[in-house]
């Protein structure tokens, strides 16, 4: 099972939903029970609860995770709910999807269809589309290549993004899709996480988390220590330029709100 620390989920959702209107399909202020599938430290599970009348109850597999949830939470697997049929008026999941097998992301959706009376949202990423731009001019190249064996390495369809006809599959109808890109900035003066971010690259630690799935998408070993090498190289030079004042970085994550209703 993948698992995801708390200071992971903090540092790429922390103010993801500062605009909401992408959320508009989901009818929040008429929601009476909402439940968060694949919660994880809850960043979700907040929003909708400030935009929602109704209860939250968030759901997760891993329960460290759920330590740090605001809403009432539930410890158990998206492909089983231990919920009964029609119990909440809207499901929803973010992030999750992208990080179940195929024939999961299909238990997964028939067990939201039955324990939705009204609304079924799936929010997911397209991680193929995601664009760095730094001024630190080989970051961009950096994060892409990365990217690019991370895809093909992980094992499970990371670029799902939106997925109408899959929701349509299950038997939904009005079926909607809307693009809601979460900007992660960092430019002067940087914040605590900022700094964190960049003495990871110096220390490689994150891509050496994920070596192995480097490998498994293609990069040799010897590819891998050069790869390392030059990412580290990039931390150093980047916390030069925050010394300096200089650095600045964006990075868009395409992210896909599909909604559809029970028939
Ligand atoms: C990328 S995180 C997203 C967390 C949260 N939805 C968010 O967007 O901040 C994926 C989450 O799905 C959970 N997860 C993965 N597979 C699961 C499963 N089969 N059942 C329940 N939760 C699962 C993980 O534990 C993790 O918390």
């Amino acid at each position: 099972m993948r698992r995801f620390s708390t200071s992971y989920l903090d540092e790429t959702r922390r103010g993801m939903w500062e605009s909401r209107a992408a959320l508009s399909p989901l009818s929040l202020a008429d929601r009476d029970l909402v439940l968060d599938v694949g919660c994880g430290t809850g960043e979700l599970s907040s929003v909708l609860c400030e935009e929602s009348s109704g209860s939250v109850v968030g759901l997760d597999r891993d329960r460290s995770l759920l330590r740090e949830v605001s809403v009432p939470t539930i410890q158990a697997d998206a492909v089983e709910l231990p919920v009964r049929d029609d119990a909440a008026d809207l499901v929803v999941c973010q992030a999750l999807l992208v990080n179940l097998s195929d024939a999961d992301i299909d238990r997964a959706l028939a067990e939201f269809v039955r324990c939705s009376s009204d609304l079924v949202a799936v929010i997911e990423p397209d991680n193929s589309a995601v664009n760095v731009e730094s001024t630190v001019s080989e970051e961009s190249d950096l994060a892409a290549r990365a990217r690019e064996h991370y895809i093909s390495g992980v094992g499970t369809d990371v670029t799902l993004g939106a997925i109408p006809d899959r929701l349509r599959e299950h038997g939904l109808t009005d079926v909607k899709t809307r693009r809601y890109d979460h900007v992660r900035t960092i430019e002067s003066p940087y914040g605590e996480r900022a700094v964190e971010a960049a003495k990871r690259k110096v220390t490689g630690s994150r891509i050496a988390q994920q070596r192995d799935t480097l490998l498994a998408g293609g990069m040799s070993d010897k590819a891998y220590e050069s790869f390392r090498s030059g990412w580290r190289e990039m931390g150093r030079a980047i916390v030069e330029a925050m010394h300096a004042g200089t650095y600045h970085r964006k990075e868009v994550i395409p992210f896909f709100v599909t909604v559809g209703r029970i028939v």
